[in-house]
């Protein structure tokens, strides 16, 4: 048998010991998002950890995701696959610093994206994803808003809603480093091709693409689309579903360090050890796992 198969043999056995679900994130490892029960985008993923009846939930992605999961789940053992898998842009804001831009602007309704600690969340009045943060802002009384901590996904928001939005200057490391540029390289490459990005992409590099769309959404846009070539503004792990999903089309990267360390550092031996040992499991105090519940609960009704 290969090792491959040896591998994912003894995770299917270990699942069924924990009575465990595992789910996984669009930037996983292909051979982790194979072995998933679920894989999704961020919104999906809190919302399907809402639905799971296991006992435990094998979260493959990084930790913010995991604090989500077991922010709307304490009754549920919740393990992050790698426990040093962090999100850089979430933690790019501490709680003083929430506070003094809190106070610098009183007025103003907080929204925070879901990547931020569980903290962050906890002293925000409400959550949003990459996949729903303009209907969040629209929905709110407030005229002024403070979005945190992702200072493009921010600035695309304000192009979508006629609030006035203060933006906290975070960014993802590797979709800020993609140079409009560089877009207009590959599109000059694949004249063919549609380019779609995420919004944490900057706003130069949101101008010249299609649409900026959360990873989820960029799968729906390519299958719903006539269209038979991309050039995808994510992290790579996305390529995986999009070829298997459209074994027809082509996609293209707009460089080739579109990677998110963190993500990748989930491999299916990892994620073996974490579930034998049931190790890195995830915990929120309950003060502000409640606080930071009712910013999430409030995203999750709209
Ligand atoms: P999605 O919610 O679009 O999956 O994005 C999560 C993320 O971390 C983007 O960098
Ligand atoms: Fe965080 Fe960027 Fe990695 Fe997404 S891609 S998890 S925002 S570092």
């Amino acid at each position: 048998m290969s090792e491959l198969k040896q591998l994912e043999e003894r995770i299917a056995g270990l699942k069924e010991g924990l009575r465990a679900v595992i789910v996984a994130h669009n930037y996983q490892r292909p051979e982790v998002q194979d072995i998933a029960d679920f894989v999704g985008d961020s919104l999906e993923l809190a919302r399907r950890c809402t639905e799971v009846d296991a006992e435990t939930i094998v979260f493959c992605g990084v930790r913010f995701m995991a604090e989500t999961a077991v922010i709307l789940n304490p009754e549920r053992t919740v393990l992050l696959s790698e426990g040093s898998a962090g999100c850089p842009l979430a933690d790019m804001i501490t709680t003083g610093e929430l506070r003094q831009w809190r106070e610098r602007y009183p007025r103003a309704a907080v929204v925070c994206y879901v990547n931020s600690s569980a903290e962050i969340k906890a002293g925000s009045d409400i959550c949003c994803t990459s996949a729903n943060a303009a209907e969040v802002v629209n929905s709110l009384e407030s005229d002024e808003i403070l979005f945190v901590p992702d200072q493009n996904l921010g600035h695309y928001v304000s192009t979508q809603t006629t609030k006035k939005i203060i933006l906290y200057p975070g960014f993802c490391y590797l979709h800020h480093r993609i140079q409009a540029e560089q877009l207009k390289r590959a599109m000059k490459r694949h004249p063919e091709a549609r380019a779609i990005v995420h919004p944490e992409c900057r706003p130069e590099v949101i101008a010249l693409a299609e649409a900026a769309l959360s990873t989820s959404q960029m799968l729906r846009h390519v299958k719903a689309s006539p269209h038979k070539s991309f050039i995808i503004g994510t992290e790579e792990g996305l390529l995986h579903r999009l070829h298997l999903e459209n074994p027809d089309r082509s996609f293209y990267l707009i460089s080739d360090n579109q990677i998110c360390i963190d993500m990748k550092r989930t491999t299916l031996q990892i994620l073996a050890q974490t579930m034998e040992l049931k190790q890195n499991t995830v915990t929120v105090p309950e003060e502000v796992r409640l606080k930071a519940r009712e910013a999430v609960e409030r995203m999750l009704a709209i």
